[in-house]
């Protein structure tokens, strides 16, 4: 089985903040999204992955690398123009080969890993014959199915239809980033027309699959997920993963300083007569001196947060936060300082990049 991430498409609004164009790139609780992606393919045991890149291939190949940080094998394919999710099966041919794979949407998040999906697919391929499945999906409740590709499940749990963002939905099953197929996919995405936004459709190419007769099974999916593109993508994401880390400190916490809860210490990071209640990532070399920070927080790596109170928020690499008292729900960009200078008149000073937005109480 190989793995395909769907890397392309447009780029992110968020640049101002996040200084990558790539939304795939995003940081969540200190990682970029893509990484949880791939993470999931290697834990479920796949060597061999393809990522399709567009315009935002040189970020998301430094990131990524060739793979060998995870102990795989990454290949780049690259898309010029954002064609649809089934022009990248179809340029991915070369690399996927008559291999069944799992196709993932790069700006996907999923709580569920994906080793049970996988496993459940291939024992389905292994047992064969003509019932075996052509793909496997994955569908989520929500609740605006007009935004996502939404299926049609019969009263005997059989997914009978599938249209891509309809006006009127016929249930309230959204698709999820996630997909598994067998070679049978390959001569589906050759079939199909392009749809009225101009791109070839993976929804269109698994519903030819089922209209030529082949199996289509579906999982629905436990637990939360985000397509990143859609939701507030980061300050969300961010509270969903912080919920599932793993407490450890690398770094420093003097004897002043409490930790409670589940928190991340990064290599070289300090605590200083402060309080850190969990769940929150402190990153490498940063340093939190005489102040409080909260829950849902995700300090990247060398910052400072001095004299400061901080919480449900991310601060992204070399910012410096001082004097501050309940800062909360902000996203801090890179080498962003936000700080009291004492200076007469008071006076709100400010320099904000583009797409900023200030809430004052
Ligand atoms: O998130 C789930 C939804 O994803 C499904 O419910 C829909 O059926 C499916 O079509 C897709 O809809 P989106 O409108 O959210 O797809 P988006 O254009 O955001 O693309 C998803 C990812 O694939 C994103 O990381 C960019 C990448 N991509 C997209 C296109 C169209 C490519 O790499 N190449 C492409 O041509």
């Amino acid at each position: 089985m190989k793995g395909l991430i769907l890397a392309g498409g447009a780029g992110t609004r968020l640049r101002p903040i996040t200084n990558t164009s790539a939304k795939q790139l995003v940081p969540v609780a200190n990682k970029p999204i893509l990484f949880y992606g791939i993470e999931d393919m290697v834990a479920a045991g796949i060597t061999e992955i393809g990522i399709i890149v567009g315009d935002t291939r040189d970020e998301i190949m430094e990131a990524a690398g060739d793979g060998s940080r995870w102990g795989i094998e990454i290949t780049y394919i690259p898309q010029d123009a954002p064609l649809g999710l089934a022009h990248c099966v179809l340029i991915a041919q070369d690399v996927l080969g008559n291999d069944s794979f799992v196709m993932y949407l790069g700006d996907n998040m999923l709580q569920q890993g994906l080793t049970e999906f996988v496993e459940r697919f291939r024992a389905a391929q292994d047992a064969g014959g003509a019932d075996a499945p052509a793909a496997q999906i994955l569908l989520a409740h929500v609740d605006d199915p007009r935004q996502f590709g939404v299926a049609e499940v019969n009263d005997a749990g059989e997914v009978v239809r599938l249209v891509e963002k309809p006006d009127d939905p016929p249930s309230d099953l959204a698709l999820v980033g996630v997909y598994l197929f067998d070679r049978h996919i390959q001569e589906a995405v050759r079939a199909i027309e392009p749809s009225d936004r101009g791109e070839l459709e993976i929804t269109d190419a698994i519903q030819w699959l089922l209209d030529h007769g082949h199996r289509v099974v579906h999982d629905v999916l436990v637990g939360w997920w985000i397509d990143t593109g859609k939701k507030d993508p980061i300050l969300a994401s961010n509270r969903y993963i912080l919920e599932t880390i793993e407490p450890t400190n690398h770094g420093s916490v003097d004897d002043a300083s409490t930790i409670e809860g589940r928190v991340v210490i990064e290599e070289g990071a300090k605590i200083i007569e402060s309080r850190v209640r969990g769940p929150a990532i402190i990153g490498r070399n940063t340093r939190i001196e005489r102040s409080y920070v909260g829950p849902f927080t995700s300090i990247a790596a060398d910052c400072e947060v001095i004299d400061s109170e901080i919480d449900h928020s991310v601060v992204l690499e070399r910012s410096r936060i001082a004097g501050i008292d309940g800062m909360a729900d902000s996203l801090i960009g890179r080498d962003v300082e936000v700080s009291r200078s004492g200076q007469r008149p008071g006076a709100l000073r400010l320099m904000l990049g583009d797409h900023s937005k200030i809430d004052l109480e």
